[in-house]
């Protein structure tokens, strides 16, 4: 089966050169204010080194573009797969994900270099305007480093974190905390019946996205805008992570043997909450999204507020209707943005945080994964986890969609990962 028939894509061949170059540029930015050995420790078995990250982009385009598709292609190094595949059961055995870090060699400067050669196969290649799988797969591979974008990030965070002197990735020194009025909480009434959910036929999408399919869903309310650190800081103070009664079960015994009492990041210091942010430690700004959140405290504060999480499917009717707008990678502000007192309806859909839904990552009506190696890209992951919704302040601009699914386990905080209440309407 064609990649065609489940990921869905849209550029010509000058628009996808150019995007090519775009993505490939834009993760050596990204990489460039880290040294050696920042690119190279891995602080925990979820997150990868960047080192990983700059290199298994560049394995997927020469395991799924270069290697099949180009006759008498030579590797960087033959090597290099073992290191860099991630999970591709069917391109072969690979170093464990646990112990990425351990890769001190090869250096950065020796990636770089894998990335330039790689860069040159694709780009010869794309000058040749080939055929529509080919086209389809290497747009794939860019989405696919978008994806790697935003995780580089978050795993450099969670890196830096551990640092007691809390290096800033970059942009050191104090970020204002607004001082801005807060919208207050309010509720827009939608009033369900049969939606039509998933990705449509215009632009790429994954294959996790689709099929396109009809959706019952009853009359619901939603709330204008995320659940800030301020409100966030109440339930902390109401004794949100001592009360049992809040929380799910597997919520609850993560509370207990992870000693979980606030925020991934937060810390207290003279009083203040304070929480490590990509521009180094900072103070928490009270009326800017809660992050750095799991599931199971997003489900246990909605019970708190007497609340609910929205399912994806609510999310996304109401999505639906909204531009694509928002605080992404390229604010370059790193942090989740305030809601505006000055603007009606619903307010940082897209941006800012990751929206936890209750809903879990199972597969849309006629899904089909399709076979091969491409096939398991999403389809296997559908098992154990929670969608996502929205987009966050690092994820890359034109990466996300109204029917874009990210899915995380319910335990996970690293990411940026907030929540906005929804109730029955
Ligand atoms: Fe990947």
């Amino acid at each position: 089966m064609k990649p065609s028939q489940l990921f869905q894509t849209a550029l010509g061949p000058d628009d996808l050169h150019s995007f090519f170059h775009e993505v490939r540029q834009t993760s050596e930015r990204l990489g460039a204010p880290l040294s050696d050995a920042d690119a190279t420790v891995q602080s925990m078995p979820d997150a990868s080194p960047a080192k990983w990250h700059l290199a298994h982009t560049t394995w997927f385009f020469e395991a799924m573009v270069l290697h099949p598709f180009v006759p008498g292609y030579e590797p960087f190094d033959e090597e290099f797969s073992f290191l860099f595949n991630s999970y591709y059961e069917t391109l072969g055995a690979r170093q464990p994900r646990p112990r990425r870090g351990m890769i001190t060699r090869p250096a950065l400067s020796q990636i770089l270099d894998y990335r330039k050669h790689v860069d040159f196969g694709l780009d010869a290649l794309l000058r040749t305007s080939p055929d529509q799988n080919i086209a389809e797969l290497v747009e794939l591979g860019c989405h696919h480093e978008q994806q790697h974008q935003e995780l580089l990030l978050t795993d450099i965070l969670h890196l830096f974190a551990q640092n007691p002197l809390h290096p800033a990735y970059r942009d050191p020194g104090p970020v204002e905390v607004e001082t801005a009025d807060l919208p207050p909480l309010a509720f827009t009434d939608f009033d369900g019946g049969i939606v039509e959910i998933g990705h449509g036929s215009v632009g790429f999408a994954y294959d996790s996205e689709g099929p396109r399919h009809r959706a019952l869903v009853e009359p619901f309310r939603l709330a204008n805008r995320l659940v800030t650190n301020g409100e966030w800081a109440d339930f902390i103070a109401d004794g949100g992570y001592r009360k049992s009664l809040l929380w799910l079960s597997e919520g609850w015994a993560k509370v207990l043997a992870e000693g979980w009492s606030q925020p991934l990041y937060w810390e207290e210091r003279d009083g203040q909450n304070w929480t490590m942010t990509l521009k180094g430690f900072q103070p928490i700004d009270p009326i800017a999204p809660v992050t750095h959140i799991s599931y199971f405290e997003a489900d246990a504060f909605a019970t708190w507020s007497g609340k609910r999480l929205p399912t994806e499917f609510e999310w996304e009717a109401a999505a639906q209707e909204i531009a694509i707008q928002g605080n992404f990678l390229d604010t370059h502000r790193l942090r989740p943005k305030p809601a505006s007192p000055h603007v009606g309806g619903l307010q940082q859909i897209f941006g800012d945080v990751w929206e936890w839904t209750r809903s879990a990552f199972s597969p849309y009506p006629r899904f089909h994964a399709v076979e091969g190696a491409i096939g398991e890209y999403n389809g296997k992951f559908m098992s154990g986890q929670f969608v996502l919704r929205g987009g966050s302040c690092v994820t890359p601009p034109g990466h996300i969609r109204a029917s874009y699914r990210n899915f995380f386990p319910g335990h996970a905080r690293w990411q940026f990962s907030g929540l906005r209440l929804a109730e029955d309407g």
